[in-house]
């Protein structure tokens, strides 16, 4: 299967990056800190795909997930939405900073894609 690595070294905290990965847009974003306490100090058990913070990422800072609306596939726009995350302008579907669906039609949290952290390198692989 095709991968596709990115450097992060040089992504500056609080800046999303979009890549191209099997035709489908990868969304990933160097969270800052009070975006990572958010991100865990939610009551996330109560939303419609209850999944922590924790369950969705591999580092705290790095947050990577498929930018493809689960709700009828459109790509969400980064840095908008009601909870600081995305936001879809299809149908009006809102993301938190975990990429969590919180509000408008989308059933499910933005997928996660399989990826690991190449440390010696400062790679990303997808
Ligand atoms: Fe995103 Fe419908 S495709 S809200």
């Amino acid at each position: 299967l095709a991968k596709v690595e990115l450097e992060i070294g040089n992504i500056p905290e609080g800046k999303n990056v979009i890549i191209k990965w099997r035709g489908k847009p990868v969304f990933i974003r160097h969270r800052t800190q009070s975006e990572i306490e958010e991100a865990r100090s939610v009551d996330w058990k109560t939303f419609r795909d209850p999944q922590s913070d924790e369950e969705r990422v591999k580092k705290p800072d790095w947050l990577v997930m498929l930018g493809v609306c689960t709700h009828l596939g459109c790509v969400p726009i980064g840095e908008a939405g009601d909870y600081g995350g995305w936001f879809c302008p299809c149908h009006g579907s809102h993301y938190d900073i975990s990429g969590r669906a919180r509000k408008g039609p989308a059933p499910l949290n933005l997928e996660i894609p399989q990826y690991e952290f190449n440390e010696a390198e400062g790679k990303l692989v997808i």
